[in-house]
């Protein structure tokens, strides 16, 4: 069934044909959701870092207590069977070359405090990341290149929904000749770690079982969100997530049709995975430019550039944007939480 979300008593900044975005506080927009509704929320938190950014740092030891506010409304609003996955990257300690424990703090409060299982860890390798800090790794060379982000998946109880037949890898070219021909290249042996390498590897089944260590580069350069930001001049959010990274998670987590919520959600790339997937979405956040200008993302390639400026001066001025007529045409029903 196709139907757009709407929380009871905000007005959204936009609405699509499978979700809606919300300019505010998420603590205040997390309240507006019924408990155990949410199948997963997914979401990449301002990073404690040192370096102030734009959009706020927390300081590393106010942080924890900062995101647990978040994760216990989190918690209430998750289905039994629901999933939090947090996107957290590392840092350094304020000028000496020594790592911060904040985002290993993070699933322990989460987990000993608010009730969250640690359902696994994840670890985002992004080969195009810069090196950094400068100070460590370029000038003193005393520190390698940081390109690893935690990801927690966290789950409301020890069953979460999931299902890794959706998130299968790619054969390897080794396995893909094995499995044209097994007979020319299957040789029976048992593995040093005891497992028996049997026929039965050589079955098809579709893709190889992913690992928890997620290969994606954060090198975007060509989609309809830039393009709309190089358009109007509009500055492009800084701490974007790559769409792979909410897509693994997405498709791992949840059915069509279940509700995604991101909960800092910057430029909304959880928004247009989840519209993509079918699934319904919500998307919270504070600032109301990164969200205007997120509405990119649900634009097509012929949109005009008066077009994309109106609508990213009537998200800004606080104007309702129904972004659905831009959107390929489908029969629509507008559902709040409290009718379904
Ligand atoms: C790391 S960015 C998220 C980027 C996003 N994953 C993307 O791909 O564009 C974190 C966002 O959280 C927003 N934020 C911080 N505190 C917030 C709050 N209390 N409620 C809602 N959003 C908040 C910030 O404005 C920022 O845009």
């Amino acid at each position: 069934m196709n139907s757009i979300l709407r929380l009871k008593n905000k007005k959204p900044a936009y609405f699509t044909q499978k979700g809606a975005a919300y300019c505010g506080d998420s603590r205040e927009l997390l309240q507006e959701l019924p408990d155990s509704s949410v199948n997963l929320v997914i979401s990449s938190p301002p990073f404690a870092l040192q370096r102030k950014k734009e959009y706020g740092n927390k300081e590393q030891n106010e942080y924890i207590d900062w995101l647990a506010e978040f994760a216990t409304l989190v918690y209430r609003k998750l289905r039994d069977d629901g999933s939090f996955v947090l996107d957290l990257g590392g840092s350094y300690e304020k000028g000496v070359p020594v790592r911060s424990l904040y985002n290993y703090r993070v699933p322990i409060r989460l987990c000993d405090d608010i009730g969250f299982f640690l359902a696994e860890d994840f670890y985002w390798y992004n080969p195009s990341k810069l090196p950094s800090p400068i100070e460590w790794v370029n000038k003193r060379k005393i520190r390698t290149k940081d390109s690893v982000n935690t990801v927690w998946w966290f789950s409301k109880t020890e069953w979460p929904k999931a299902d890794v037949t959706k998130v299968l890898a790619p054969y390897s070219e080794r396995m893909k000749k094995l499995l044209d021909n097994p007979d020319k290249y299957y040789k029976p042996k048992v593995r040093p770690s005891g497992h028996d390498i049997g026929k039965a590897f050589s079955k098809d089944n579709g893709g190889s079982i992913p690992s928890n260590l997620l290969q994606i580069p954060n090198s975007e350069s060509n989609s309809q969100y830039l393009n709309g930001c190089k358009v109007l001049s509009v500055k492009q959010h800084p701490a974007r997530f790559p769409v792979k990274l909410p897509e693994f998670f997405i498709r791992f987590l949840t059915d069509p049709g279940d509700i995604v919520v991101d909960i800092f959600a910057g430029s909304n790339t959880t928004g247009q995975v989840a519209e993509i997937e079918e699934r319904r979405w919500l998307a919270f956040e504070e600032q109301v430019e990164y969200l205007a200008a997120s509405a990119f993302r649900f634009l097509t390639k012929d949109n005009n550039p008066e077009e994309m400026q109106e609508i990213y001066n009537n998200i800004c001025s606080g104007e309702l944007v129904d972004l659905t007529q831009y959107q390929s045409q489908m029969s629509l029903n507008l559902l709040s939480f409290d009718s379904q």
